[in-house]
Formats: C-alpha cells, structure tokens, sequence
C-alpha cells in the first residue's frame, strides 16, 4: 500500500501554491462530493483523477484553488497533485468555454480534412488554438486520435461524438453552439456543457432522461474485420451515408450495406480536404505560441 509523503515523514521543501480559497459553502459540498468518491478506492490517491474533475466541474478548469483542495482531501502535496493536473489533456488550466471543440488532427483525420476543418474553424471563430471565443461558448483545439478513425474527420464537442464533418457543417456547428440552438451528438448521451461534463467524469451518475441509454457502435470499418473474422464476407466497399449536417441529423450508425452501385461515402468519394482543397493546403498545425 502507497503512503502519502507528509505519512512517510518526508519534507519535499515546496512551498504552498498560492491559492485563494472556496467559500464556505463550495468547500463543504465539495468535500462532501469528494469524501463520496475517495470511499469508492481502496487508496484514497486513487481518487486524484476524479478529484480533478470534480474542482474541474467547479470552476470550468483546474485552478490552483482546485488542486490546493485535491492535495488537503488526498494528503497529497500541491506538486504531487499539480504534476498530475499538468499531464493530462482533458484538464483544463485557464478559464474557457462552455463547449470545448476538438478538431481531430491526427493522421487519418487530417488527411480526411481535419486540418481543412480547424483552419477553417480558427478563421470563423477569430480564435486560435486553446483560445475561446468573447462570448465565451466556444473554446477550439486540436485534438489527437479520439479512436473514432472509422468516421474521420471527427469533430469532439465536450468529449461527444460528430462525426464525418466537413467544413461547412463544422462551421454550422459552432455556430449553433454559439446560438444556444439545439445540437445533437452524431451518437452518444445528448451534450452538455463542459462543467456538466466534468461531474460526469468525476463519477457522479448522468440523471438526464436517455442519456444512458444513449449509445454508438463501432463503424462499419471496424465491424468488416469481425466480420472476416467470424468468416464472414465483407462487403466490397465500406461506406458512411453523408446526408446534410451530421449534428443535425444524427444517423442510425449499424452495419451499413452498400448496394454495388452506391459510392456515396465519406471515406471513398471525392471531398474538400487538406489534399483536395486548394484553398486549405495540407501542412502542420503549430503549437500556440510556437
Ligand atoms: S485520426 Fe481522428 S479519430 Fe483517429
């Protein structure tokens, strides 16, 4: 069994973040919150990650406060706690929105035209990389690989899927979010916002009528190599119907059967990407600041 370092007697010599503290009343429903969920652990450090969101669902990012109250419930030291904070993406360090967009970048998307996508979305918005829109709505960035490569490029609202996006619909998109227009995940629990998001995470249960429920499948893609597997025969072709807006009509994703003579698909037919599109030219996405 781990032991704390203040248990072990030991002085790392850091001193305390300077941090202001919660109001009464936010202190004592946050400690009661994260008492619930440090009893779910055998060891109460294991309950660090949780604990983060939880200050994350708090305040919309994890502020010094945040982790100064991880560290007390946890007997951690700040910079046990920091060190962890710091690491992970999905914690956010300064204030941004109540929809955090996530543009896939990583190869497949890329080339698919999630760069197309972001550089678009940066000109739209008047944002760049991990910055948020004045109305405070929209906070854009790019994003690694979210496993969802079957419906490239895919776009993250809050972690929630819109997938085969393309500039025009992405654009659409943020616009609705910014509008306070209802939007749907392409599959998945319905959104909300980046606070509510972050309870979620933290362990606490999803109470929204169907959110549950809610749920995707793998992609027809992936589906092909369970099929061959089981020694099935997979279909010639993989297709994804592409249909108006993506998050606005959000499509049954079971296994798609091609006819011979459809070639309707957002991976085989011709499209504006990164490759195709001469007005958003394939290159690398710099790092803010870089
Ligand atoms: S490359 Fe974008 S989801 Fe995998």
């Amino acid at each position: 069994m781990s032991t704390s370092s203040s248990e072990r007697g030991v002085s790392l010599g850091m001193p305390e973040l300077p941090a202001p503290d919660y109001p009464d009343d936010v202190r004592a429903r946050l400690e009661r919150d994260a008492r619930e969920i440090i009893a779910r652990y055998p060891d109460s450090r294991s309950a660090l990650l949780p604990l983060l969101h939880l200050v994350q669902s708090e305040e919309g990012h994890v502020t010094r406060t945040g982790m100064r109250f991880c560290a007390d419930m946890l007997d951690l030291t700040t910079a046990e706690v920091t060190a962890v904070a710091t690491f992970y993406t999905m914690y956010r360090r300064r204030p941004s929105g109540d929809y955090q967009v996530g543009v896939c970048t990583n190869t497949l998307c890329a080339v698919m035209g999630g760069d197309a996508i972001f550089e678009a979305l940066q000109e739209h918005l008047g944002v760049g990389n991990g910055e948020t829109t004045d109305d405070g709505k929209v906070t854009l960035e790019h994003i690694e690989c979210n496993a969802a490569c079957d419906f490239a490029p895919v776009v993250m609202v809050n972690w929630e899927f819109f997938d085969n996006q393309t500039v025009d619909s992405a654009k659409r998109l943020v616009d609705d979010l910014r509008g306070g227009a209802q939007v749907a995940p392409t599959r998945g629990a319905p959104l909300c916002t980046f606070k509510e998001t972050a309870r979620i995470l933290a362990g606490f249960p999803d109470e929204r009528a169907g959110a549950v429920e809610a749920t995707g499948s793998a992609g027809p893609a992936s589906l092909v190599g369970l099929r061959l597997a089981r020694g099935e025969t997979a279909p010639a072709r993989v297709v994804h119907p592409r249909e108006g807006g993506p998050h606005d009509e959000p499509q049954d994703r079971a296994v798609h059967e091609p006819s011979p003579a459809e070639h309707l698909s957002s991976h085989d037919a011709p499209q504006d990407t990164s490759a195709s599109d001469p007005a958003h030219p394939a290159g690398p996405v710099a790092e803010e600041g870089e």
